[in-house]
């Protein structure tokens, strides 16, 4: 096995608090990060997250078995604060006679008491952090590590960009708490970069969509090779009267459908046809299906092609172990490059 000592010894806290060989995380990805993705990744050394999205308990808990059938390496579960089956979900992780190692908060962010109950199983709990007031109500709530995520990212995102939460949140709270950042991290040279600045590891999504393990229908996969960085667009939210989460995703007839349809639910929402919160809801069932139009049907046109920025920064697709061994290699040969810059005395 190749070494990559410098790399290693920035990477410590993170390797020490995931339980793994590399902290470099695959985000959960509602239809993509299925088992063999998961597994695959674990079982090189890295870390992945099974993503609860909407999917129903038994689900849920049929995947958590799945995974542990292929690989005996610590992984997440992540769970979206605003799917219906998320207090389900909880209640779920709470029964299992062998707690899950982490659990990861996503989508809004918890109550003080969810983390607490999770904490209870003897998880560990991460919390996104989309703002410098999210990360410091969370690491308050009770939180063991945090994943700052910049709207640069693919799915649903926030609204402030990595550069300003690596210096609101990274800067000031790296020394509470070990902190992953994600949303827009694709290359081992920038990897290196974060971890000299503080943080534990990263976690990516797109980059991993873009390997030969994952399960996405390959014309998913195709669109995200040709598509350029500006083509990862984020939805906008056209009225305060219907808040959405923003959906980062390739701009194409999906997108598109989407905005016809947040008008038209606002107008029933405006008449009095129909309450926010149904609104809300049926617009998130919309991401679901779409993505899994795209993902799985392999429906680009109508589907929604979710994925960061960083689409940018990749144009095929490559194993799982080969992108792992690509951004240690190019993180530890930045590293080198950056000692020699700093002069001998260094
Ligand atoms: C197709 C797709 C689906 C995603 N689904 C989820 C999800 O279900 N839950 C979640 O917390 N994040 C989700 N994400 C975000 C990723 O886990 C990850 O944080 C993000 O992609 C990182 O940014 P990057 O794409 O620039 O690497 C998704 C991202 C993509 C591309």
């Amino acid at each position: 096995m190749k070494q990559y000592p410098t790399m290693d010894a920035l990477m410590k806290r993170g390797r020490e608090f995931l339980q793994v060989r590399y902290p470099i995380i695959c985000g959960a990805m509602t239809w993509v990060s299925e088992p063999d993705l998961i597994a695959t990744v674990c079982n090189a050394g890295a870390f992945a997250c099974i993503a609860g999205g909407n999917a129903p308990v038994e689900i849920l808990k049929a995947q958590i078995e799945a995974v542990r059938a292929k690989t005996e390496k610590p992984f997440a579960v992540n769970l979206i604060t605003i799917a219906p089956a998320y207090r389900a979900q909880i209640e779920m992780l709470k029964s299992l006679p062998e707690p899950v190692p982490y659990v990861v908060f996503a989508g809004s962010f918890p109550r003080e008491k969810e983390i607490a109950e999770i904490k209870t199983t003897g998880a560990k709990v991460m919390c996104f952090a989309s703002t410098e007031s999210i990360a410091d109500r969370m690491i308050r709530y009770g939180a063991d590590a945090l994943i700052l995520e910049g709207c640069e990212s693919g799915g649903h995102i926030g609204h402030v960009t990595t550069t300003v939460l690596l210096q609101q949140v990274l800067l000031k709270y790296a020394k509470q708490v070990p902190i992953f950042i994600a949303g827009g991290v694709a290359t081992g040279t920038l990897a290196a970069h974060v971890l000299l600045m503080g943080a534990s590891g990263i976690q990516m999504g797109t980059r991993f969509v873009m390997t030969e393990e994952c399960h996405a229908h390959p014309n998913f996969k195709e669109y995200l090779a040709r598509a350029n960085a500006r083509d990862a667009v984020s939805t906008a939210q056209f009225d305060p009267r219907l808040p959405v989460v923003s959906v980062r995703a390739i701009r194409n007839r999906g997108t598109l459908e989407f905005g016809k349809l947040q008008l038209e639910l606002l107008r029933r929402v405006e008449s009095g046809a129909m309450t926010r919160q149904a609104a809300q809801e049926e617009l998130e069932r919309f991401w679901v299906g779409a993505l899994r139009k795209a993902a799985i049907d392999g429906d680009v046109d109508n589907g929604s092609v979710m994925a960061g920025q960083s689409v940018g920064l990749v144009d095929k697709v490559i194993p799982v172990k080969a992108l792992l061994e690509e951004i240690l290699s190019d993180g530890e040969a930045e590293l080198a490059r950056v000692r020699d810059l700093l002069g001998p005395a260094n």
